[in-house]
């Protein structure tokens, strides 16, 4: 699940589909935008990519903002978790495309928006010289890049009361993640400083935290991850150890306990 290829949903998994609409809507409804204020928007012929867009979702929400003389591409390495393309907007496009391979010329330098979201459990500390390096080659010179993250570092547990139990909670984030570096990701929280590194400027570091009424919503969407995984792993010693505790992780949930995450969107302009 958690290696570059297969993050990617290689076999269509209507649990991660779903997961990734509803976090959507979650994470709009958290920021209060799609496109950061500080991008503008108001070129008609605005051309804008999606990096690893997934079903598509916030290309498709964001066709219903912008007149349909933009162009919306939605690039990924597999088409697995995208709707079927006689239903996208018909200034939609998806197309293959692999962040850590060479950019293709007809897409190098094309982009006025270039957009990615959610790659916390893709990419590690080292891929991210390359991964930067051929986002920002797809942009035009002067235009914006909007990155996304949940910043997992601050990850802790909230409760709705001090006495909740937490304990199922904590332990299947605390054994998680020294399992694989992609669920420990510092390079979210240097984000803002690769942006620097890389020569952007009008940097901009939007950090939220979710409101109450959003924890509960925003948690349930990332123990779907866990399901997920215990049930892809089949019979592995892991698999087995999550499928036990999930049913307490759940209880303690339904009482009042929830992980939570500080969010960031960070955004910034290439140089002319
Ligand atoms: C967690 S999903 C995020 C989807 C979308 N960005 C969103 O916010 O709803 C990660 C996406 O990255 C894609 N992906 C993984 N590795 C990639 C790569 N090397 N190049 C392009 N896309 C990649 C996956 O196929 C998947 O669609």
């Amino acid at each position: 699940m958690f290696s570059l290829e297969t993050t990617s949903t290689t076999t269509a998994d209507n649990i991660i589909t779903d997961r990734m609409n509803l976090h959507h809507y979650l994470l709009r409804e958290m920021h209060g935008y799609l496109v950061h204020p500080s991008i503008p928007t108001d070129n008609p012929n605005l051309r804008v990519a999606d990096v690893g867009t997934g079903t598509g979702i916030w290309l498709t929400d964001l066709a219903r903002q912008l007149p349909s003389t933009v162009s919306l591409d939605g690039l990924d390495i597999s088409s697995e978790a995208a709707p079927p393309k006689e239903w996208l907007p018909k200034n939609m496009t998806l197309r293959r495309f692999d962040l850590m391979s060479e950019v293709p010329e007809d897409l190098t330098g094309v982009y006025d928006i270039v957009h990615i979201r959610l790659f916390a459990f893709v990419l590690k500390n080292d891929h991210m010289k390359t991964a930067m390096d051929n986002l920002l080659k797809l942009l035009k010179p002067g235009n914006y890049i909007q990155w996304s993250e949940p910043d997992i570092l601050s990850w802790r547990v909230r409760t709705t009361t001090p006495d909740k139990k937490t304990e199922a909670l904590t332990n299947l984030m605390t054994i998680s993640q020294p399992r694989d570096e992609r669920l420990k990701p510092t390079w979210i929280a240097r984000l803002t400083d690769d942006f620097r590194e890389h020569g952007l400027s009008s940097i901009d570091a939007d950090f939220k935290d979710p409101s109450l009424e959003i924890i509960m919503p925003l948690h349930e969407c990332n123990l779907l991850i866990h399901e997920f995984l215990a049930r892809k792993a089949q019979s592995t010693e892991w698999a087995e150890w999550i499928k036990k505790i999930l049913p307490e992780v759940l209880r303690e949930t339904r009482e009042g306990a929830a992980w939570d995450f500080t969010r960031v969107v960070v955004v910034g302009q290439k140089p002319l």
